[in-house]
């Protein structure tokens, strides 16, 4: 009997999307086949999740209704090799900047949806992007929602939109996280001590989040409240704005979107 999910690469990116299925039990470990390419790290995912791991990518094809294929974009043509889909098979594909045409190509025969999540899906609070390959049906649509609704928030996006919503929700994280060590390195400078200056950095970030997400008002108003004229905040954000703030995370996510472009081509 097929297991219902196979992974073709269980790092980072899959191992946060099974975790949260295996915790919420949207999938059993015995419903997940996985490979990746060294023994050593199929060991690892083997013993982390229950879960059959090794390293034939031709045994998790056969051996599943739907793949998952989960490896760097530019390994996925050494990992498949020769290998096929089996007929009508589903596969999602999470490589970023890689068209469903490409996969759609390389995956003969397949019904392909592409996916863009990001790594806050191991806690069901992340994003994850859904477009349909032209070989999709409605009902591999459906299905695939099902499964990736205990994830997070799933949106449907337009295939020329993906790189943008990968630059902005799959890349995301790590900005945040950039701030996040700047802002309590920053504490550090003035004295504080690195656990409280990183518990800080922390709350505010979570906190400002929530509240943004609950206000149901622009983050602008918000600001602006915690804005006094003449006072420290305003002093601080000044400095923010001579450092072209908004205009380096403009062309940071551009950055992104230029290099996708880059990684498709090759
Ligand atoms: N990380 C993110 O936040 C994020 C967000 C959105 C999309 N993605 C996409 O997710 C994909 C994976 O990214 P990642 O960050 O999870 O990378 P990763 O941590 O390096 O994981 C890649 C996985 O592929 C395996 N692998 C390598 N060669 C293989 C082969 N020949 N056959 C089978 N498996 C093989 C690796 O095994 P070894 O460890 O043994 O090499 C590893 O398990 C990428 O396409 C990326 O664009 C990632």
């Amino acid at each position: 009997m097929k297991k219902r999910l196979g992974i073709i690469g269980c790092g980072k990116m899959a191992s946060a999307m099974l975790a949260r299925w295996l915790e919420t039990g949207a999938l059993a470990a015995d419903d997940v086949i996985a490979c990746t390419g060294s023994a050593a790290s199929a060991e690892r995912v083997a013993a982390t999740f229950g879960v059959a791991c090794g390293t034939d990518v031709a045994a998790v094809i056969a051996g599943a209704q739907t793949v998952l294929l989960a490896v760097k974009p530019q390994l996925r043509a050494g990992a498949l090799g020769d290998l096929r889909p089996q007929p009508n098979q589903r596969w999602l594909s999470v490589l970023a900047g890689v068209p469903t045409v490409a996969l759609e190509m390389q995956l003969p025969g397949a019904r392909v949806l592409r996916l863009m999540p990001n790594t806050p899906v191991r806690l069901g609070r992340g994003l994850v992007a859904l477009t349909p390959g032209t070989t999709a049906t409605p009902e591999d649509v459906v299905e695939t929602r099902t499964l990736l609704a205990p994830l997070g928030t799933v949106v449907d996006v337009v295939e020329s939109h993906v790189d943008a919503f990968t630059a902005v929700a799959g890349s995301g994280p790590a900005y945040v996280f950039l701030f996040l060590e700047a802002l309590a390195e920053a504490g550090m400078a003035q004295g504080l001590d690195p656990q409280t200056s990183a518990l800080l950095a922390q709350e505010t970030l979570l906190g400002a989040a929530l509240l943004a997400a609950n206000a149901g008002r622009p983050p602008s108003e918000l600001r602006a409240e915690v804005t006094s004229k003449g006072g420290m905040t305003q002093a601080a954000l000044h400095v923010f704005a001579s450092r072209a703030w908004p205009e380096t995370v403009t062309e940071a996510v551009a950055a992104a979107v230029a290099r996708a472009a880059e990684l498709a081509r090759s």
